[in-house]
This record gives C-alpha cells, structure tokens and sequence, in this order.
C-alpha cells in the first residue's frame, strides 16, 4: 500500500514513524514533512492547504490512502479534493471538521445529540460578552470560535483579561461565520482526559486515553499551548470511561452528523472534562491530538495502515479489535524559547542521535525542525521535538523520555519537568 501523510508535525512524525513500521505499507509520503519525517518518508514540498495541489500529488504517488494529520486542511477542505480524485483519505470533509473549526457548531450538535458539556454562549459583540461573563462568574472560559492552534482559549479568574481576549477575538480575522463570534461558557472543573476514536462515519472504534499538559509551565502555570507532554494509560481514570464516553459522546456525535447528511469520517477527538458532576465534553477535534498521538500510537500493536484505510473505505465493522501493548508511554515537548506568544527559531539542536535509544524504548519525533545545507538540524517552530518513550508503567516511561530529554539541547529550550509525575507516582 503507498500512503501519503499530509502535514508536518509531530503527530505526523509519529504517524509515519507507525506506517513505516506497517508491512503492508510499500511506500510512505509525506507533505510538507520535516527533518525527522524525511528520515522515514519521502518528503513533498506541496502546501498542505492546498486541496488541488494535494490531490495532484496523491494521484502522481498512485497513493492508496491519504492521511490528513492537522485541523488547517481538514478545514479547508483537502479531503474532499483528493476524494473527489477517487483516493480513500483518512480525514473528515471541510463540512464536518466544523466540528473543531467552530465551537458554535460544536456547541449546536452536542445540543441536538444531548451529549453533556458546559453550558455556553454565542456572543458577537463585546456588550454581550461581558453580560455572558457576569451570568457564569468566575473562573471565566473565553474561547475564540474559530481555529486558533489552542491559543484561542482563555481561562482566567481575572474579569479584565476575560474581556481584553474576547475583544482581540472580535477583532481577528473573520471566520466562515462572519466577523468574530466568542464562546463563553461555564468553567468545568476536574481532571482532563483525550480520548480518541477512529470512525468511518457510522462505526466508532476508540482508542485508548491519555493525557494532555496544556499549560506552558509545571504545575499547570503559565498560558495554554498546543500541549507540552502527554502519557498513556491514565491509571487513575474510572473503570468504564472508555465504553460510557462511547455510548454518550462518541457514537450520539457520529450518529448526529450523518443525519444531518455531513457524515464524519476519520478521527474523531473528545476532550473531556471528569467533572464531579459527571463527564463533560470541553472540545471536539476533528483529528488525532498533538502530542497525545505520539503515546497512543506508541501503544497500538496492531499495524495502523489497514485501520486507517477500513475508517476512509467506511469497512470498520470488519476489522478485528485493536491489540494494545502492555506497558506506558511518556511524551515530553521540548519547545523554543518565547513558545506560544513568540517562539525564536533557526537554533542548531544537538544530541538528537544520542536521544534515541537503540532499543527501540525512547525515540525522537520531530515537530518544528528543519535540515539546513550542512544536513544539521535547526529549530523551525515553537514546539520543535516530542521525546517518547515506553516502558513496564508510567515511571519507567517518564525516566526514559527524560533521559532522553536530557541529551538534547538547543538555545533557549524549555519543556516542562512534571509529565506523567502524579499519574507515575499513583
Ligand atoms: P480547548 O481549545 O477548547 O480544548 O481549550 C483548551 C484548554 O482550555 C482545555 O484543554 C482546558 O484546559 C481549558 N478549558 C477549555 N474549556 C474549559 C472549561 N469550560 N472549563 C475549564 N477549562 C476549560
Ligand atoms: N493536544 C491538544 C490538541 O491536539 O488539540
């Protein structure tokens, strides 16, 4: 099978990383690509943005499958254009990623499926705003409506801060809805959970969950980011959480978009909330989760080619059930200096070689990185490497991936120090 990967991320990475490692995989693409992906793929200088150019490629390669990895595309409709070329494409139409590209739609079908999130508002004036603020209280949840990289949301105890993000939200770009709409809603307290389920649009097969560090900084200080590390399996998470989120979450959502005749097929993202007053849902993504992916996959034992292909070709009911690894895996996100307001870039990275182990057990995948002339490996992003890791639990993983950690450097990098620490510790 020829597969091209579209992006070029760490999840991207740990997706080639897994397709390559897939027999049935003969050839493996990927567009654009980066320094560590172009070591397990054929790398393509084609805008991902763009869906003719992306389904030009797909039909040169004669690809089998096609892997949408990041929101932009999916958005922007790259699905429909190599699927209107007549090639399976793992990744959900521009109709549906409304899932993740407006938090109003979301907020619109969790209402029509009665799926549990917090309670919220549509503003689209700065007036309604600060009323949407006032009737919840503090802590204020303030969120861009539209795709932000997870820089759109502010959660604040302060009243000022709440109200200046929601004006810089009105003041972005306008989204597909019109000049900027803010969603306001209810703080949901309790811990986070991702979990991810691959779909075809009527099929739902979940994986396993994991667990995100949204903020910059330990102990959950600092700004909110894309996500600074992330582990696998969550030994504290209530029995059954998988099946109650399949039957309350997952499949009403699936259900709920192919009757609105915009079926959902590819990836299918819950963030959730385990509130004490049940699970909530936070967001919806319309694709795998940076740098959850980088765990999960780590822990996926059967070969991930067929699976993605039977989600794009709508034959999920035929597969067997997923075989998962015994064991944990760590990810920690080494990030460039003034990440998420203002990353630098262009720093060399050392001691990649020597982060890798040669077992197999940690192992380097690559975000914002680019190879210069001389063939080193300079930083080219605000999250620039995802060090991974397994282990027996969750304490060996988390030493391995900071031993890993440990031998990389480059010019003001940060990461934080407390992944998987709590959760390792029981
Ligand atoms: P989102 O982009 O919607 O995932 O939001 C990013 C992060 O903001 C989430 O992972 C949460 O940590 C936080 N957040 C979002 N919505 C809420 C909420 N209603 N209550 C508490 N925290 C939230
Ligand atoms: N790790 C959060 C996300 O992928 O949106």
């Amino acid at each position: 099978m020829k597969v091209l990967v579209i992006g070029g991320g760490a999840r991207e990475h740990a997706l080639c990383r897994s397709l390559s490692q897939d027999p049935a995989v003969s050839e493996l693409h990927c567009a654009p690509g980066n320094a560590g992906i172009a070591q397990v793929a054929t790398v393509h200088p084609v805008d991902q943005l763009d869906g003719a150019a992306v389904a030009a490629l797909a039909q040169r390669l004669a690809a089998d499958l096609v892997v949408v990895g990041p929101e932009a595309p999916l958005v922007a409709g790259v699905s429909d254009a190599v699927r209107a070329a007549g090639i399976p494409v793992f990744g959900p139409s521009g109709e549906a990623a409304q899932l993740e590209g407006s938090k109003a739609f979301a907020k619109d079908v969790m209402a029509a499926a009665g799926i549990p999130t917090a309670r919220a508002y549509v503003c689209t004036t700065p007036a309604e705003a600060a009323e949407a603020l006032d009737a919840f209280g503090a802590p204020y949840v303030v969120k861009d409506d539209g795709l932000a990289a997870g820089k759109g949301v502010v959660v604040t105890s302060d009243r000022a801060e709440a109200l200046a993000h929601a004006a810089a939200c009105f003041g972005a770009s306008p989204g597909p809805h019109g000049p900027g709409r803010v969603v306001i809603e209810e703080y949901l307290d309790g811990p986070e959970v991702s979990l991810f389920a691959i779909t075809d649009g009527d099929t739902v097969l979940p994986l396993v969950p994991a667990q995100d560090f949204k903020r910059a900084l330990d102990g959950d200080q600092g700004p909110n980011t894309g996500g600074m590390g992330a582990y696998s399996p969550l030994p504290w998470a209530p029995e059954g959480l998988v099946q109650e989120v399949l039957d309350t979450v997952l499949q009403p959502t699936v259900d709920e978009l192919r009757r609105r005749g915009t079926p959902f097929s590819g990836l299918l993202y819950a963030g959730l909330a385990l509130t004490s007053r049940g699970t909530r849902v936070i967001e919806f993504n319309a694709r795998f989760g940076d740098p959850e992916t980088q765990v999960v996959l780590a822990r996926l034992d059967t070969p991930l080619a067929g699976v993605l292909l039977a989600a794009a070709k709508g034959t999920l009911d035929t597969l067997e059930p997923l075989r998962w690894h015994e064991g944990a895996a760590v990810t920690v996100v080494l990030a460039s200096e003034g990440y998420p307001a203002a990353p630098r870039t262009g720093d060399v990275i050392e001691g990649l070689a020597e982060a890798d182990s040669a077992d197999g057990t940690v192992f380097v995948l690559h975000a914002g990185t680019r190879a210069d002339e001389a063939g080193q490996v300079l930083t080219a992003g605000g999250r620039v490497l995802s060090v991974t890791a397994v282990g027996t639990d969750l304490a060996e993983a988390r030493e391995r991936a900071y031993q890993g950690v440990g031998r990389i450097g480059f010019k003001g990098a940060q990461h934080r120090r407390d992944i998987a620490l709590e959760a390792a510790a029981g």
